[in-house]
């Protein structure tokens, strides 16, 4: 679907090299960076060059085709190299769990290939078929969280509420909130959407708006604090937004403020939609207290943009991530369908199988 909808792609292996559209960048220039080797991507990753759980994910993918390469290139004692390299990315960022989970993916298939007898070479090989695999799965899990999504919203018109960008830009393929609206334009429904800015590093205002207006839907950015107000006045069909790791009760960990909205939807009577796709989901976790939350830089909010917001005597706090509990969630849109609560029992069924 992002192919249809004509965005640049967010990431794709040229040249032996990963490139990046580089989202700090947007929706002033759309840019490239080319990445060759695991520190540049590891800083990349933190810098949110690349961002969204399963973007990041498919970028780690890549990522051990890098350290495979780095290993072999420094000489003997590939394995231990190599996993060094593997244990750095999956460190990059703590929250979104498609990063652990696409590492730990390839640095199996990696040393099962070595133990076959297969030689370094032969290693990196199957390491990039498997990257291109992992991102061809999240451009497929993609079309049908799309799919299973729309087909919940109203069939003629709709308005709808995101926060953070969980579209095309987040992943592999067309997004997940964002996917189920690309969905819902393509069936014909009328889409009004607003989408809150995301303080403090804006990827509603910079992101979310700039692929929802290349895409033709009428989309409205909105501060994060009105949208109490917004929800009253505009009586919204539905809140939709991605996740960053879904623990086994269904709460769900996502961009900073995703709580505060899930509270206002059950006030005002919102259908509360969340969409991940399966590799989103922690079993290991029984509940989101469990999920570790990044901080991030005080700048972030004490500088904007290089200019000074906050004195240098007040302190900040600047967690990049919430838990929403599981008893504000409609229902969790996955690849494999909609699951309802008790989320206990319909992640454990469909997710766990
Ligand atoms: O800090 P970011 O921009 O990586 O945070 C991203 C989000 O919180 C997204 O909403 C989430 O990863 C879902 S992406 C499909």
């Amino acid at each position: 679907m992002a192919a249809a909808l004509n965005f640049p792609p967010t990431l794709f292996w040229q040249d032996n090299s990963l490139r990046l559209l580089d989202q700090t960048l947007l929706p002033a220039q759309e840019a490239y960076v080319t990445v060759k080797d695991v520190a540049h991507l590891c800083d990349c990753i933190k810098r949110l060059v690349v961002r969204g759980a399963p973007a990041i994910g498919c970028a780690a993918a890549y990522g051990t085709v890098l350290a495979a390469r780095e290993a072999a290139a420094a000489g003997a004692g590939w394995r231990m190299r190599f996993d060094r390299l593997c244990d750095e990315l999956a460190a990059s960022r703590p929250t979104a769990v498609n990063l652990m989970w696409a590492v730990e993916r390839c640095r199996k298939h990696a040393h099962a290939l070595a133990e076959k007898g297969s030689d370094e070479a032969a290693v990196e090989r199957g390491l990039l078929d498997l990257a291109k695999r992992v991102q061809d799965e999240d451009r497929a899990m993609c079309e049908a969280i799309g799919r299973h999504g729309a087909s919940m919203l109203p069939k003629n018109k709709a308005v709808l509420m995101t926060h953070c960008n969980a579209g095309a830009l987040a992943t592999g393929g067309s997004g997940t909130a964002l996917s189920v609206m690309y969905a819902a334009q393509a069936a014909g429904v009328a889409l009004e959407v607003f989408a809150d800015e995301t303080r403090p590093l804006l990827q509603g205002a910079r992101l979310t708006a700039w692929e929802l207006a290349r895409a033709g839907i009428p989309v409205t950015v909105i501060c994060d604090n009105m949208a109490a107000s917004v929800m009253r006045a505009k009586k919204p069909d539905g809140v939709v937004v991605g996740a960053d790791r879904i623990a086994a009760n269904g709460d769900v960990a996502n961009k900073i403020g995703t709580y505060g909205l899930a509270v206002l939807a059950r006030h005002h009577g919102v259908p509360f939609y969340v969409a991940a796709p399966s590799s989103t989901f922690d079993l290991s976790l029984a509940d989101g207290s469990q999920i570790p939350i990044e901080e991030r830089a005080r700048a972030e909010i004490a500088q904007p943009n290089g200019v000074q917001a906050v004195p240098d005597g007040a302190a900040t706090f600047n967690p990049a991530f919430d838990v929403t509990p599981a008893d504000l969630v409609t229902a969790l849109i996955t690849e494999k369908g909609v699951l309802r609560p008790p989320y206990k029992d319909s992640i454990a069924k469909v997710i766990g199988a």
